[in-house]
């Protein structure tokens, strides 16, 4: 496994590997990596000749008040674990390496960040639209996988790569859970033992409005209203940022339920923020190709 620091670097064993017409897979990660990450790689492993994997914890996808400097790092253990999932090549770059220090271009998706975790970290999406169109110039990726984990995060960057015309396919990986269902994230470590135990209620409420659905009601409203009132109970060190409805084409607000949408919720547990979401099609069909 090679470990490559150096922008130059990484874009010349790209070309002679595209070159040689070999497919370079590639997931893009802030690393402290966990098995939510692994499952992206093995999605990618299985997709091409080459896979590459960065790590790099974006500044610019960070608020002034947001936990940029206390964000989990640990590259060495990150590198173990890469390895043993056969990961080619680590792409790890410093700050001063991505964004010299008169960097002013920015990638904005709009429209589709206007809603979720967009209205709530104004300037997140474009600090990633940012980093990962960049990650794409320097890797030069054939595929790239995306955990639905951020799904704000995939369908912007779908967007993105439509709209850009970027030759890259995006494959989107399902979250993985903790046996309980809290979804990975390398935040968890953030939490004390006693918000880790009532985290649970963002899996455990999708799985309740996935139940309401399946009994026949159809108002968002409703569905967030029940949401909401089992969060409250069952979690009293929560506090809820959000709970929306959204339709996945726009990613806007639907009252009455059809089609696809995404149902997602952000809580903090203290200064720590989670977020998870469900996908719920009605009519068998999927945005999620
Ligand atoms: O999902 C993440 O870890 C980050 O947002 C990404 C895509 C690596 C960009 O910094």
């Amino acid at each position: 496994m090679k470990v490559i620091r150096k922008i130059g670097e990484m874009m010349d064993i790209s070309e002679i590997y595209r070159r040689e017409g070999r497919t370079i897979g590639f997931v893009p990660t802030m690393g402290y990596l966990h098995q939510g990450h692994t499952s992206l790689f093995k999605i990618a492993r299985k997709k091409s000749h080459i896979l590459v994997v960065s790590i790099f914890v974006n500044p610019l996808q960070f608020g002034p008040n947001e936990d940029y400097k206390e964000y989990p790092r640990d590259l060495q253990r990150d590198l173990e674990i890469c390895k043993n999932e056969n990961v080619d090549i680590v792409f790890a770059p410093s700050e001063s390496e991505m964004y010299l220090k008169d960097f002013s271009t920015f990638v904005e998706v709009k429209n589709l960040d206007e809603e979720l975790c967009g209205k709530y970290r104004p300037g997140h999406f474009i600090g990633v639209a940012t980093v990962v169109l960049k990650l794409f110039n320097i890797v030069k990726p054939h595929i790239a996988v995306f955990g639905l984990k951020d799904a704000q995060q995939y369908f912007i960057i779908r967007r993105m790569v439509r709209d850009l015309n970027l030759d890259i396919e995006i494959i989107p990986g399902p979250t993985i859970r903790e046996s309980d269902g809290l979804a990975m994230s390398s935040r968890n470590v953030y939490l004390n033992s006693e918000e880790r135990k009532q985290a649970t209620v963002l899996y455990k409420s999708l799985m309740l409005a996935k139940d309401i659905i399946e009994k026949g009601e159809r108002s968002a409203s409703r569905i967030i209203y029940e949401m909401e009132k089992f969060i409250k109970e069952n979690a009293p060190l929560s506090k809820i940022q959000y709970i929306q409805i959204v339709d996945t084409n726009n990613l806007k607000p639907i009252e009455e339920l059809k089609s696809e949408f995404l149902i997602a919720l952000a809580v903090f547990f203290g200064k720590t923020r989670l977020i998870d979401n469900i996908i719920i099609s009605l009519d068998g069909t999927t945005n999620i190709i």
